[in-house]
């Protein structure tokens, strides 16, 4: 009898002690990843972030507006998840201040994922990974808290990999062709990208207009339902200009299609709204040369990496 209590006793360690091992392995980048790509933070569990920050695509969307849960549309086109590391504000208008607070919105939003968060934090108490995870990872019981950490936790090892352009300013002359290198001057110089588009990620977080905004009804007003403040209307955050060669459709529109078409719209922005009067001073007509367009579009491609995410071999 004593003998086969003692077996049993054996057993249980084993067993446990192989259940361990299992959930040692897991730490808060895996766990975020996980989530990242899992339906169960959606209404229906039918959709992931994944499914509108598409990997293939540089974590964007390659349509304008993406479908949440019951195929419902977002408001505004699906930015990059890359590089965010570094950022001071989320969402085209910053209403976000941190990549934890971020992460919860698109769970809640009825156009995204449409749950609850105290929903979504029942569902992964009551899974069996999910609930023994997050107490691996963290030592305490998943919370809302803990569910944004996870997320950013992952999304902040999403940046992208050296491109010839950085190879270029590393001094390695022959990683830009001449073309390449004639873009990189115009950026700087006299197509004035770099006034806005400034920094390692090509973005200076400051909130624009380039003159898209024509204060018509309905329109996105941007950073002012933020701010409230009517200088902000039509601003939107300048985006990080990283592998922008995958993220295609541009703005918070989607409204350009091709690099093409948005280089052609900053050559000569007076087709748009020229007398708003909160169009940027920056924003004039450049009189670029086809030439110049098509070096200023290969110094993009070459600011990005070869792959469309870093997770990708
Ligand atoms: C249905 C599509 C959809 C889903 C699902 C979705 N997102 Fe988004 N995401 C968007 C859109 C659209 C925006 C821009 C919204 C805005 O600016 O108002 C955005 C913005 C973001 C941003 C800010 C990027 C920036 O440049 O400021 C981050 C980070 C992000 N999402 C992460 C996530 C995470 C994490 C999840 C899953 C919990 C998720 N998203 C799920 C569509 C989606
Ligand atoms: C006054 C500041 C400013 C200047 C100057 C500027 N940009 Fe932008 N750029 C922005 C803002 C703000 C947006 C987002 C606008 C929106 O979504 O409505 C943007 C969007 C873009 C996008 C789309 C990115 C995406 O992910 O959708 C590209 C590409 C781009 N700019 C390239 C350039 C190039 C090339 C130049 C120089 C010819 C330039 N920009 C000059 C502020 C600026």
């Amino acid at each position: 009898m004593r003998y086969i209590v003692v077996i049993a006793c054996l057993i249980i360690l084993f067993l446990s002690s192989f259940e361990l091992k299992t959930y040692k392995k897991i730490n808060a980048i895996e766990l975020g990843k996980k989530l990242f790509f899992d339906p169960i933070l959606s209404s229906d569990s039918s959709v992931s972030c994944a499914s509108c920050h598409k990997p293939e695509y540089g974590f964007a969307d390659n349509q304008a507006f993406s479908l949440g849960v019951g195929g419902k549309k977002t408001s505004r086109n699906t930015p990059s998840v890359l590089n965010m590391k570094n950022r001071s504000a989320f969402f085209w208008d910053g209403r976000a201040s941190t990549l934890e607070e971020q992460a919860l919105g698109p769970i809640q939003n009825p156009d995204e994922m449409n749950l609850p968060i105290h929903k979504a934090v029942l569902r992964l108490k009551n899974h069996p990974f999910y609930s023994k995870a997050f107490l691996q990872v963290y030592g305490k019981e998943i919370d809302s808290l803990l569910l944004g950490k996870a997320l950013a936790a992952f999304e902040e090892t999403l940046e992208i990999e050296e491109t010839r352009m950085d190879q270029y300013l590393m001094g390695n002359e022959n990683a830009l062709n001449e073309s390449e290198k004639r873009g990189l001057q115009l950026f700087n110089g006299k197509a004035g990208c770099i006034d806005c588009h400034f920094g390692p990620d090509f973005t200076n977080d400051q909130f624009k207009n380039i003159g898209l905004f024509s204060g018509g009804k309905n329109e996105d007003l941007g950073r002012f339902n933020v701010t409230k403040n009517k200088k902000d209307k039509g601003k939107f955050k300048v985006p990080g200009l990283r592998n922008v060669i995958y993220t295609a459709p541009y703005m918070h529109d989607g409204r350009f299609k091709t690099l093409e078409e948005v280089i052609d719209y900053y050559n000569n922005p007076d087709i748009a709204n020229p007398k708003h009067p909160n169009r940027d001073k920056l924003i004039k007509t450049l009189n670029l040369t086809s030439q110049e367009k098509k070096d200023l579009i290969n110094f993009l491609k070459s600011a990005s990496a070869e792959k469309p995410n870093p997770l990708m071999d």
